[in-house]
């Protein structure tokens, strides 16, 4: 018997209805009618929108959103909603804060807001002569930037700044302009890159060369969050803990495999409330990471020092491309809802909580691993899922996820087993 080929070449697959392109995707994948009613249930999110925010929609996906308490940025208290599939991440972030509370929270601040743009230049004979060529035309480059948006110039926004960079690559010397764009309230992204296409043909009559890439840097290193906060040595439980973290910190410092992860923590917590206020998680990680190497070798995104009295001196700096308009932010009720709880009215305030989160989920991770270690709060949230897993049900998961933890083994089989005892 011959089975005909399943072929993932579709005509027109763009053109069907979610539930058509379901219904393909069904036959193609032979899924049961439990899969696809549970897919073809698209939640909180409107089908319609889901249809139009990406390509070849079937289905949405939810994730939870936790709420952070305990958190007072600037002086004033915040619910910080945190969107991960993570366990332990959002309690992370409570118990970080809790320990910070009296001592002010957290205090934070921005660099300029802006976003880079960059023009790439290549085959120019003269690349330092063209560099003087291109800046001497400032305003010039300002009034063909500016005019790509008069809405946002009109917020207080627009073009701010041009520079020149001579970038020695392997196929030869390329110049690279770079818009500095002040993109307000949004992200920026379509902002700076109409304004990068816009100058592009006259970069490239200037200086001879020829035009490839204009696209915005998600090294957004002149859009900075900072937020700093201490933790008296008594709130955290003593010098030993203080000096652990210290240590953890060194670690980190020192040593790109440790920084990794690291800041993968604090990410954990970045890319949580990034998430859940709609903005785009790769753009603040890819930002993140590139500021993390900025001075040749990948490092830690916190400091941990100890102040004059002793206590223990948290803080971050990390480039925050995120914004209150566009794109989902705008479009997703929950995202909107999220934004509506955590009560930011500018990108600015976003994106200095945001920077308070990762330095409190910092702080956990480096106590928990400087003192009892991370599996044993890890395991206790882990075993609800595994009792979860196993079959478990209201009341069953604590109980289940009570003995597996007691027992030391969070296992689904053991999980299976002690379910099937608390059933008789
Ligand atoms: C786990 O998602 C995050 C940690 O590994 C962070 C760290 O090691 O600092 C616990």
């Amino acid at each position: 018997m011959t089975t005909e080929a399943k072929t993932s070449r579709v005509s027109g697959f763009h053109k069907k209805t979610p539930r058509e392109r379901l219904d393909f995707v069904a036959d193609f994948a032979g899924l049961d009618g439990d899969t696809v009613a549970h897919l073809a249930d698209m939640g909180n999110l409107d089908p319609h929108l889901a249809d139009h925010l990406i390509e070849n929609v079937i289905a949405t996906m939810s994730i939870p959103v936790g709420i952070a308490t305990n958190m007072r940025v600037d002086g004033a208290d915040v619910l910080i909603p945190m969107a991960t599939e993570e366990s332990s991440v959002v309690a992370a972030v409570c118990n970080a804060a809790r320990q910070c509370y009296d001592s002010g929270g957290f205090t934070t601040s921005m660099s300029d807001a802006a976003m880079i743009a960059q023009v790439q230049l290549v085959g120019v004979s003269d690349p330092h002569h063209a560099r003087l060529r291109i800046l001497e035309r400032r305003d010039e480059i300002k009034a063909i930037c500016d005019a790509c948006d008069p809405v946002l110039v009109r917020l207080g926004g627009g073009f701010r700044d041009v520079e020149v960079r001579i970038v020695d690559a392997p196929g030869g010397a390329m110049v690279v302009t770079h818009l500095i764009v002040d993109t307000r309230d949004a992200m920026g992204a379509n902002a700076v890159n109409s304004m990068a296409e816009a100058l592009a043909p006259h970069a490239a009559a200037w200086t001879g060369g020829r035009v490839y890439l204009r696209i915005l840097s998600n090294y957004a290193d002149r859009r900075l969050a900072r937020a700093r906060a201490t933790w008296t040595c008594d709130a955290i439980g003593g010098p030993e803990v203080r000096d652990g973290i210290v240590s953890a910190y060194h670690f980190a410092a020192a040593d790109p495999y440790r920084a990794a992860t690291h800041n993968k923590g604090i990410m954990n917590g970045i890319s949580a409330v990034v998430l859940a206020t709609g903005n785009d998680t790769r753009a603040v990680e890819a930002g993140a990471h590139a500021y993390a190497a900025r001075d040749g070798r990948y490092s830690s995104l916190t400091r941990w020092e100890v102040t004059a009295d002793g206590d223990l001196a948290g803080s971050i700096e990390v480039p925050m491309a995120v914004g209150l308009i566009g794109g989902a932010t705008k479009l997703h009720p929950t995202a909107r809802a999220n934004l509506k709880i955590l009560g930011a009215t500018t990108a600015d305030r976003l994106a200095r909580i945001i920077a308070a989160v990762g330095l409190a989920q910092n702080f956990s991770a480096l106590k928990a691993l400087a003192t009892t270690g991370i599996q044993k709060g890890h395991m206790a949230l882990h075993a609800r899922n595994i009792a979860m897993m196993a079959g478990a049900a209201g009341a069953e998961v604590d109980a289940v996820a009570r003995i597996l933890v007691e027992r030391g083994t969070v296992r689904v089989d053991v999980a299976e087993a002690e379910l099937k005892r608390l059933r008789g």
